[in-house]
């Protein structure tokens, strides 16, 4: 497909490889390790990749693979995730991200995968294109030598200390369980196992290599540092598949002699402030959006998921960048729904990105409203479509990309 300034779209080969790696350290500003070169392709095959060319050099990229992701009530949908979308710095702001995307989702349309998602760079570029963000990270950072345990919080045990190279198997078990439960979690490859388990520098950022915590429904990585005279335990990954695994590792994470602080990320429902005496002692530092999301077949991903409450409703739905949208009729019975397009007259208006947001359960349908981002009827439509939508476990990204 051919641009204006000569610049040319085509599916990327094998022999491109080098070329697109050479163009995302650039834009990205690192370098990958090794383990992460020889993985990439396994975890998004070349073949799929878009490159845009100019001059016979590669000055614009985005790649994809299919993610089999769970939906609130435990369902799963099929998801196209994109990643390393770059634009060389010599080529940037003529319009090559806009045509790589229209590829890209007509790609993905033509395949008939119902979600697209990634993890944004910037929060102010992918709205435009029908994204929202749909999940929330908090990172917080506990003084560890002040946390107590609330008198009476169960203290389950069953946390081992292990070596990473013989965990394995139990870790990739665990998050397997673990993702099955948490919408926006993704099945995770084996060339994604294959760069955590080798832990690469580049991941470090300073620190120790991987510690790990093991429990029957759970565990953790951690990484240890020295940062401003305090030593610090940073978690890379911490998954529990039940509450008590959820207890018995911070146990263990809070009560390390010789550890100042802890810094971890946690969603908006994790129970950890509440286990301790001093609610304030787990502080967040930072709040921010994990993945986002963008809805490519209205009626094939709003029937994916399960619903907490019966609606009926007639959505209009604006997706200007793909020339889609329209009315769509929503009924759920029992948690379950059907969807299809209708010619009856809106209850509710929206935008496909803040569908997209409201897709895994992160976000009210309520707040957008009072941002001006939904348009209802009348109050008891918004009410009840809030209800619906909303999740029963906070959304989460499982592995990143
Ligand atoms: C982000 C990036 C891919 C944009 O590529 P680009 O070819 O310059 O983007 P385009 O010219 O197609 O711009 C498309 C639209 O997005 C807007 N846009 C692009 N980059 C933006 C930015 N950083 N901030 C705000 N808006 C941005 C443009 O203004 C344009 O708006 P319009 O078409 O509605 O007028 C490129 O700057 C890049 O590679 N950055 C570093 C790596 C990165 O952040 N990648 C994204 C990973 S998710």
């Amino acid at each position: 497909m051919a641009l204006a300034n000569g610049i040319t779209l085509r599916s990327a080969t094998e022999s491109d490889f080098p070329a697109i790696v050479e163009l995302a350290e650039v834009c990205f500003g690192m370098r990958y390790d090794r383990v992460e070169i020889d993985n990439i392709p396994g975890l998004f095959p070349t073949d799929r990749a878009i490159v845009a060319v100019d001059d016979g050099q590669i000055v614009g990229h985005t790649v994809d693979t299919t993610m089999t992701v769970t939906v609130p009530g435990e369902g799963t949908v099929q998801a196209c995730g994109v990643s390393s979308v770059t634009v060389a710095p010599t080529h940037r702001r003529r319009g090559i991200l806009r045509a790589l995307y229209t590829e890209q989702h007509a790609r993905t349309e033509a395949e008939g995968v119902p979600l697209t998602m990634f993890t944004a760079s910037e929060g102010t570029i992918y709205g435009r294109f029908g994204y929202g963000p749909a999940t929330v990270a908090n990172e917080v950072s506990i003084d560890r030598k002040k946390a107590e345990f609330r008198p009476g919080t169960p203290d389950p045990g069953g946390v081992r200390t292990a070596k990473l190279a013989d965990s394995h198997d139990h870790i990739r078990e665990v998050y397997d369980r673990w993702r099955r439960l948490t919408p926006g979690a993704q099945a995770r490859p084996e060339a994604n196992w294959t760069i955590w388990f080798a832990d690469p520098e580049r991941f470090r950022d300073g620190a120790s290599t991987l510690f790990v915590l093991t429990h029957p429904d759970g565990y953790v990585l951690y990484r240890r540092q020295w940062r401003d005279d305090e030593s610090v335990a940073t978690v890379a990954e911490f998954r529990a598949v039940t509450l008590e695994a959820h207890i018995a590792l911070w146990r263990v994470l809070l009560s390390m002699d010789l550890l100042d602080r802890v810094e971890a990320e946690l969603v908006d429902d994790d129970p950890l402030p509440w286990l301790v005496t001093n609610p304030r002692l787990v502080r967040t530092k930072s709040r921010y959006d994990g993945v986002w999301a963008r809805i490519m077949d209205v009626p094939a991903a709003l029937s994916a998921r399960t619903y907490r409450t019966d609606l009926d409703i007639v959505l209009t739905v604006a997706d200007p960048f793909r020339d889609a949208g329209g009315n769509f009729a929503l009924r759920v019975r029992d948690g379950v729904a059907e969807c299809a397009p209708t010619g009856r007259s809106a209850d509710l208006e929206l935008g496909i990105d803040v569908l997209s947001s409201l897709y895994f359960g992160a976000h009210r349908a309520r707040v957008f409203a009072a941002a001006h981002r939904i348009q209802a009827k009348d109050p008891a439509v918004l009410r009840a479509f809030d209800d619906a939508f909303a999740g029963d476990r906070d959304p989460e990204l499982g592995w990143f990309f």
